[in-house]
């Protein structure tokens, strides 16, 4: 049996375009090292409020334009629930869950993460404009979930 001229174009691009995304996702996570960090820094997630930074959650400034804001999560809170930064500012949130798996998302930014028991998530934000941030869980955690939020504001 023959196959159709077309049919086997598109089967050599689709083979082709599969083998070259691998290889460039391969490149650079192996070779650059751009891979997901995982059990970088780890923590004990039941001793979570007996740790430092975590025995202290909140706001810091660390530098002239940086902060560091220390967050605990927890069904189904954030805590703490309220942060304010100024514009501008090198934000890096170091967090960590006491524990089922969350998430941290800022809709409209780079803040989207995972966070996970026994593991420390850092990122970092800078915001540009002065305007209020639904910071929301995105990964389903139980019953209360849906209310599970905090709230950035961004102050000029
Ligand atoms: Cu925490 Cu969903």
């Amino acid at each position: 049996m023959k196959m159709h001229r077309f049919e086997e174009i598109w089967l050599i691009f689709g083979v082709a375009v599969l083998v070259i995304s691998m290889a460039i996702t391969g490149y650079q996570a192996f070779a650059q090292g751009m891979g997901p960090p995982s059990h970088k820094e780890t923590i004990d997630p039941t001793q979570v409020e007996n740790t430092a930074p975590f025995d202290n959650p909140g706001v810091y400034q660390t530098g002239e334009n940086e902060y560091e804001v220390v967050m605990a999560l927890q069904a189904f809170s954030f805590e703490p629930s309220e942060i304010t930064v100024p514009k501008g500012a090198e934000v890096t949130f170091i967090m960590t869950s006491k524990d089922v798996i969350h998430g941290v998302s800022a809709p409209h930014t780079n803040l989207n993460t995972m966070v996970v028991p026994g593991q420390v998530q850092r990122i970092t934000q800078t915001f540009h404009e002065s305007e209020e941030f639904l910071l929301v869980c995105n990964e389903y955690c139980g019953t209360g979930h849906q209310m599970m939020s905090a709230t950035i504001t961004v102050e000029e």
